[in-house]
């Protein structure tokens, strides 16, 4: 079928919107018409050519959500007329780590995704008979997409897709580092470093597990206005002496979870000292520029201090996106705030100028 969607041709270029063929989906593929599409820095980020793991032509886009159309062979989990939430962090449920419950890291279909190409290897993706790559194995910013079974969570019908569609990466990310990475636990004392989507997140993440200060830390007056609304209690400058002043406000010992949503190697650091000796937990979620490295003192480590890392903040996206689509639909989480724009595909140049700009949290592209 012939599809409009947005080509990346030339890195540090605008994106192309152009007719590009799609094939029917193989087996384990099903194909989605996408009704909404969020945009996020990492589209940005391979756009602009700074990502040395990136490749061209591709369809960029992996905030999407929509309808199944068609089913491959095969697959059991998925039926058309399903409405689901694209995943860059599949699940296959039956690989090493997908069977260790201990992360939310599927390697089913890393190897071939890293480089572009659905399970086996090829393209759905054609112009002129020339393959064209699938973004980080969603493209979402197309009419449809054909994507395998693994790498899409059904939700629930009564979410509103463009609501629905902020699940796929930034929002879930920031969710899932407090609720299924940190773990918060009710009653403690939690500092969020950076207020975008991802920062916004697990200011809610941890208000939804109970906690009882939620500090939220950014540059920016508005975006801090926004953590009030997601429930933090405290709304902190960003600044070089942030460390001293939760150890002031902590009785000298630090909050008992942190979290770095900046990307900042310099924040990441304050996010480690501010944790609590003892058992303080800092959540490292920012993406670091190339080459960059946290600097750590051991000994804030022999005192007790805890730091891990989570990739889409440890969700594991069959199980938990439809989880956490419920909790929005019970009216627990506000996502309303986080829509800035609404835009059509033709104006998703534009959309990366706004987060240029940072102007809004996020722009939503509906088909
Ligand atoms: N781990 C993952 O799977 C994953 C997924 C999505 C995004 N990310 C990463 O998470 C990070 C945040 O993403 P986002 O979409 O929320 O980005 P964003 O740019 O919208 O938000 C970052 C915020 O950090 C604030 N900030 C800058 N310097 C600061 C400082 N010194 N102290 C406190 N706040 C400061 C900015 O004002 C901004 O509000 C990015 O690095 C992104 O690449 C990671
Ligand atoms: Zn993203
Ligand atoms: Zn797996």
């Amino acid at each position: 079928m012939q599809i409009r969607a947005a080509v990346l041709e030339q890195f540090g270029e605008p994106l192309v919107i152009t007719d590009l063929d799609l094939a029917e989906p193989k087996a384990g593929e099903a194909l989605v018409r996408l009704v909404a599409c969020g945009v996020c820095h990492t589209d940005m980020y391979t756009a602009s050519g700074a990502d040395p793991s990136g490749y061209a032509p591709t369809v960029l886009g992996h905030e999407g959500a929509g309808v199944v159309e068609a089913v491959g062979p095969g697959v059991e989990s998925l039926a058309v007329g399903d409405h689901v939430v694209t995943l860059f962090s599949p699940q296959c449920r039956e690989c090493e780590h997908c069977l260790s419950g201990l992360t939310n890291i599927c390697i089913a279909i890393r190897e071939q995704q890293n480089k572009g190409y659905l399970p086996d290897g090829t393209t759905r993706l054609f112009r002129d008979g020339e393959p064209v790559r699938h973004f980080m194995g969603t493209s979402t910013f197309a009419e449809y997409t054909v994507m395998p079974e693994i790498a899409l969570a059904r939700v629930s019908k009564e979410a509103a897709l463009e609501a629905a569609c902020l699940f796929a990466c930034g929002l879930s990310t920031g969710l899932g580092a407090a609720m299924y990475r940190a773990e918060v636990r009710a009653g403690s004392t939690c500092v969020v470093f950076g207020a975008g989507m991802v920062g916004l997140g697990a200011v809610a993440g941890c208000r939804l597990q109970g906690a009882e200060r939620i500090i939220c830390v950014d540059l920016s007056g508005d975006r801090l206005e926004l953590a009030r609304g997601q429930g933090a209690t405290d709304l902190w400058q960003a600044g070089p002496e942030i460390v001293e002043r939760v150890q002031a406000e902590t009785r000298g010992f630090g909050a008992d979870y942190t979290f770095e949503a900046t990307g900042r190697v310099e924040v990441m650091r304050q996010a480690v000292e501010s944790a609590r000796m003892g058992w303080g937990l800092a959540t490292i979620v920012g993406v670091a520029g190339k080459g960059e490295q946290l600097e750590v003192i051991p000994r804030w480590l022999i005192q007790g201090r805890r730091i891990v890392g989570a990739s889409f903040g440890g969700v594991k996206g069959r199980d938990q996106v439809p989880e956490l689509v419920d909790r929005y639909l019970a009216g627990e989480i506000d996502v309303e705030p986080f829509i800035s724009h609404r835009l059509t595909l033709d104006q998703v140049n534009t959309a990366f100028e706004l987060m240029e700009a940072q102007d809004g949290i996020r722009s939503v592209i509906t088909f």
